[in-house]
């Protein structure tokens, strides 16, 4: 065993919009029930932004509760990544403006765009700064405001997503190469160019000169997840050198309780070892697994030291996970 550098996550910090939504609710604007929703994907309500509530004020909320919980201030960051498919403009970044608004000094920031996988494509790239002595201090955010790109006649996909962040600080300390350390042990993370069409939005500057709505074959892009995302977590245990058992919380992107329960299935993994809040928030994308995580923190079931696996898929086809110890 070698001593080494890892990136230990040292804060976590979550935000929702005020404005519940619940399935009735929808039920008013398209054809559903709360009963169809509730069966099929284990959703029970989600939040939706405010008039002129932006992604970029959710991460930088996030951020804030994130920094706080770390005992860091904007002062300290010197690398900023936001996991987010719906950007406040085209650009800058949304990570640009977290850093405006937060008063951060000049450093590095940028956003990373693997839709509901984004948040653990950021925090595998944060990873890469930090042990390699680039960052002292990073913001990993993944946040959206997903209800901005619905189609709200298509009641398929309607009635899937809503809006929120969620935030880590990731900083280096100094571990022993073993799987005791503290901070990520192991990542896995894969893209399929060829599955665009399950999951995509219909526009883009370069295309339309519009943002687009969400389309999505919701069946196929099930049997993918499944599938995708069971792999990736068996090659995030074994880069991290750690038996799926040894895992204390699995913290999965949080798009439907199928899903959860599927892969949950197809792994062994007993279901009350796995964070769900899929209920409560639905799909949030990018920012489902940090608003999870900070979720199971601040009710004491995530303790400091314990063995925790992320994993996410999203449009592209992306998908992935990560092993770290709190
Ligand atoms: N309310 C009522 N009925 C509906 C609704 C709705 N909101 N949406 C679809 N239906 C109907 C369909 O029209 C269809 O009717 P038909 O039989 O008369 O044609 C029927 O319900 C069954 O439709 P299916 O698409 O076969 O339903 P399924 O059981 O596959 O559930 C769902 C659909 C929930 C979208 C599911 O496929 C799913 O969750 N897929 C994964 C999608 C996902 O989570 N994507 C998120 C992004 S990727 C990711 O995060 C992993």
């Amino acid at each position: 065993m070698s001593s080494c550098i890892r990136s230990v996550v040292t804060g976590v910090g979550d935000y929702l919009p005020a404005r519940v939504v619940t399935n009735d609710d929808l039920a008013k604007v398209v054809d559903t029930s709360d009963a169809w929703i509730v069966e099929r994907t284990g959703i029970h309500q989600r939040r939706e932004a405010g008039d002129g509530e932006t992604t970029s004020d959710l991460a930088t909320r996030a951020a804030d509760r994130a920094l706080a919980h770390a005992g860091r201030t904007p002062a300290d960051v010197d690398l900023i990544i936001v996991g987010t498919t719906t950007p406040d403009l085209t650009f800058p970044a949304v990570a640009t403006q977290v850093q405006r608004k937060l008063g951060c000094p000049v450093g590095i920031a940028f956003d990373v765009q693997a839709v509901c996988s984004g948040f653990v494509y950021a925090l595998a790239t944060a990873d890469n700064f930090v042990v390699r002595g680039q960052s002292k201090c990073c913001l990993v955010i993944g946040a959206e405001t997903m209800t901005r790109l619905m189609d709200w006649t298509d009641r398929t996909t309607c009635v899937l997503f809503g809006d929120g962040a969620g935030a880590v600080v990731l900083e280096p300390r100094p571990g022993e190469g073993t799987t005791a350390d503290r901070g990520i042990l192991g990542v896995a993370l894969r893209a399929d160019g060829t599955k665009q069409d399950l999951l995509y939005v219909d526009g883009g500057p370069s295309t339309t000169g519009t943002t687009g709505k969400l389309r999505m074959q919701g069946n196929q892009v099930f049997r993918n997840a499944v599938v995708n995302i069971s792999e990736a977590v068996v090659a995030s245990a074994r880069a991290a050198g750690v038996a799926l058992e040894e895992v204390d919380w699995f913290i999965p992107h949080q798009a439907n309780q199928r899903i959860l329960e599927g892969v949950a299935r197809r792994l062994g993994i007993d279901e009350r070892r796995v964070i769900s809040t899929v209920a409560e928030h639905a799909n949030t994308s990018a920012a489902s697994i940090p608003l999870a995580l900070a979720q199971g923190v601040a009710d004491g079931r995530i303790k400091p030291g314990q063995l925790l696996l992320i994993e996410a898929m999203g449009g592209g086809l992306t998908w992935g996970a990560a092993v770290l110890r709190l």
